[in-house]
């Protein structure tokens, strides 16, 4: 048996035996089992977030149909676990079964995937994953009543279809999410079917559920897209940081076995292995409760939930309080005269010693910005340490950190006065046309929702009294977004030097980005001009997504038009469509504006 692996559909009895003979019976057993249970009594929705993940194209029925497989593949196992397929890992079951459902792999274009095996094959499966979903249509809204027909009628198939939906547009997200979103939708849909006013219930409600949603999914694909691009190195940074501000009460070297076990097992969950994501999510969780005291006194009560909340909450726990005792600077790093040497012994553990003990002292900085600080320290030991007296030289390492924090602090100060001084439009149509500039390669659906992202993070945070490390975690999470997570993308070489260069001072680089030199607009407008009677009856806010998206097409047309210019164009383009709607014939109204302003704005381009 020695060959099977302990990660397959049912609990080997054997790996039990030997933990059970132990003389007290250890908390990780138990968590093992239950950790189990609940894989194999969700099986199903395991199987719809892989499947709607991986091919998100595919339709419903086609993903129920593998459901019904899998779960057949499962009470198998149970039954009997000697069958080879029980000793496969569950992701691997299920990409074969992909595989050989009969002309899906080309319907949907994953037959190169299929023609490869193991670590291969499951990096093709994700590289496959798009970020821009913008070839789905909108999330299905529905009539409130009939869901809520469909949710007391069906629940179960009510909850997949609700799964698959979400899935496929979130293709980045971690199970353990996307299950605790499906349950707080139940709970949710629960509710409000006994409300008198079912759609204004479902309205505020699921609202704060697909913001928890948004915030969860920018968050794992940013940590995955680092995590892909900058080797697991970066990753541990980003772990020391955040862990030593949310846990400042933790010592080091229990940090240090907490990150490793992350570390060992992250990649499952950004590679899309929806079982072995709650496997392996469970494992550190349980690590956290068994050793609350000393880790943090802020998780009791999310100890006390089951998974896939549990984890959820301590992820999203607040940060405990720091020890009384803490000094505020750590002499160790600065005012020793051994740095050197220490730094020499074990470079590594050292840098992760030096960003603990600067994370746990500052939790009102963000993450990137103690990055930033790692990155100046390291730096500054890599000249210091050649010279002839390191310590005058690192003594100076306190006016380089606030040097770098403070350049931070006015980035966000001047992101914020925007948000300020700009209405909420305007503020919108500053970014769409400042990224569209940047990036004109991207397309258009990706460009408007990466300004959304950013403008959402500038309204939540600019007005809180912990505005840096808000705007900076956030936005440098919507670049993390911008930079891709499953692959490297190439956008344009300035672009792809911000994204590659260094994580931690990401932002730093794209702030000072400028139009894209390298780009060749299109010769002609495309039918950009073209303008129909439908935009009047653009109701609900498409009438300003319109807009949205004409200007940044134009922009994409025309990237030397300056923010002025711009502005007198979506002037005119309000006048026109106000004037066109109002007239007898609209769509002849159009016909005759459309080129106007065309010829208009040629005009003004030869200025
Ligand atoms: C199918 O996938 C291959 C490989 O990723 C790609 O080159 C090709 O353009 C895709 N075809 C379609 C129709 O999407
Ligand atoms: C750096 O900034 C901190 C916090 O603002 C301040 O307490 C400290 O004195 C500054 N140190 C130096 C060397 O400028
Ligand atoms: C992206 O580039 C880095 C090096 O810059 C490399 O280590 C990594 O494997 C690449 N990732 C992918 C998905 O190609």
């Amino acid at each position: 048996m020695k060959q099977l692996k302990l990660t397959g559909f049912v609990v080997f009895l054997s790996f039990l035996t030997e933990f059970l003979t132990l003389p007290t019976k250890p908390p990780d057993i138990d968590n093992f089992q239950v950790t189990q249970k609940f894989i194999n009594d969700n099986i199903g929705y395991l199987t719809i977030i892989a499947f709607a993940q991986y091919v998100q194209e595919a339709a419903f029925e086609e993903v129920e149909m593998l459901v019904k497989e899998m779960m057949e593949i499962r009470d198998k196992c149970i039954a009997d676990m000697t069958l080879p397929e029980c000793a496969k890992l569950p992701n691997d079951v299920l990409q074969e079964s992909l595989c050989a459902v009969e002309g899906l792999p080309q319907k949907y274009n994953f037959s190169h995937c299929c023609s490869k095996r193991d670590f291969e094959r499951r990096h093709c499966f994700l590289y496959n994953k798009k970020v821009d979903v913008g070839f789905l249509p909108p999330f299905p809204i529905g009539d409130p009543e009939k869901k809520c027909q469909d949710y007391q009628q069906k629940k179960d198939l009510f909850l997949n279809k609700y799964l698959y939906e979400v899935a496929r547009r979130y293709p980045f997200v971690f199970s353990p999410t996307l299950l605790t979103v499906a349950a707080r939708f139940e709970e949710v849909a629960e509710t409000c079917c006994e409300e008198q006013d079912i759609a204004s219930c479902f309205r505020t409600r699921v609202a704060p559920v697909i913001q928890y949603l948004k915030k969860m999914s920018v968050y794992e694909k940013t940590v995955c897209g680092a995590f892909i691009r900058f080797g697991p190195k970066v990753f541990k940074s980003i772990y020391f940081a955040a862990l030593s501000q949310k846990f400042p009460k933790i010592e080091f070297k229990e940090l240090t076995s907490l990150i490793e076990e992350i570390l060992s097992n992250y990649d499952e969950c950004c590679e899309g292995d929806s079982v072995r994501c709650i496997r392996s999510r469970s494992k550190v969780m349980s690590h956290v409760c068994t050793k609350q005291d000393s880790i943090s006194s802020k998780v009791k009560e999310c100890c006390e939930k089951k998974i896939p909340e549990r984890g959820e909450c301590i992820i999203n726990s607040e940060n405990d309080e720091k020890p009384k005792d803490l000094s505020p600077r750590e002499a160790k790093f600065i005012d020793s005269k051994d740095v050197c040497q220490h730094r020499d012994a074990d470079q590594e553990n050292f840098m992760a010693e030096f960003l603990y003990e600067y994370s746990r002292r500052h939790q009102d900085l963000s993450i990137p910005e103690v990055l930033r600080i790692g990155e100046v320290y390291e730096n500054l030991l890599e000249d210091c340490c050649r010279t002839e007296n390191p310590p005058d030289c690192y003594g100076h390492a306190e006016e380089k950190f606030n040097e770098t924090t403070e350049k931070s602090l006015k980035m966000v100060q001047q992101e914020c006065e925007c948000f300020q001084n700009l209405g909420k439009d305007d503020l919108k149509y500053h970014y769409l046309v400042k990224l569209t500039k940047m990036a004109p390669q991207l397309s258009t659906e990706e460009l408007t929702s990466l300004s959304k992202e950013i403008v959402a993070a500038l309204t939540m945070c600019c007005t809180q009294s912990e505005q840096f490390a808000c705007v900076d975690n956030l936005v440098d999470l919507v670049l993390g977004g911008l930079c891709g997570v499953n692959k490297n993308r190439t956008i344009n070489p300035a672009v792809d030097q911000c994204c590659k260069s260094s994580f931690a001072f990401r932002r730093h680089c794209f702030d000072s980005l400028k139009a894209d030199e390298t780009y060749v607009p299109p010769s002609t407008s495309q039918g950009l001009f073209n303008f129909h009677a439908n935009l009047c009856h653009a109701q609900n806010g498409a009438l300003q997504r319109k807009k949205e998206r004409f200007l940044v097409n134009f922009v994409k047309l025309k990237p030397q038009f300056t923010d002025k210019e711009l502005q007198s164009l979506l002037t005119d383009f309000t006048n026109m469509v106000e004037k066109c709607c109002k007239a007898e014939g609209p769509e002849a109204c159009f016909s005759e504006e459309g080129p106007k302003l065309e010829a208009k704005s040629q005009a003004a381009s030869q200025t």
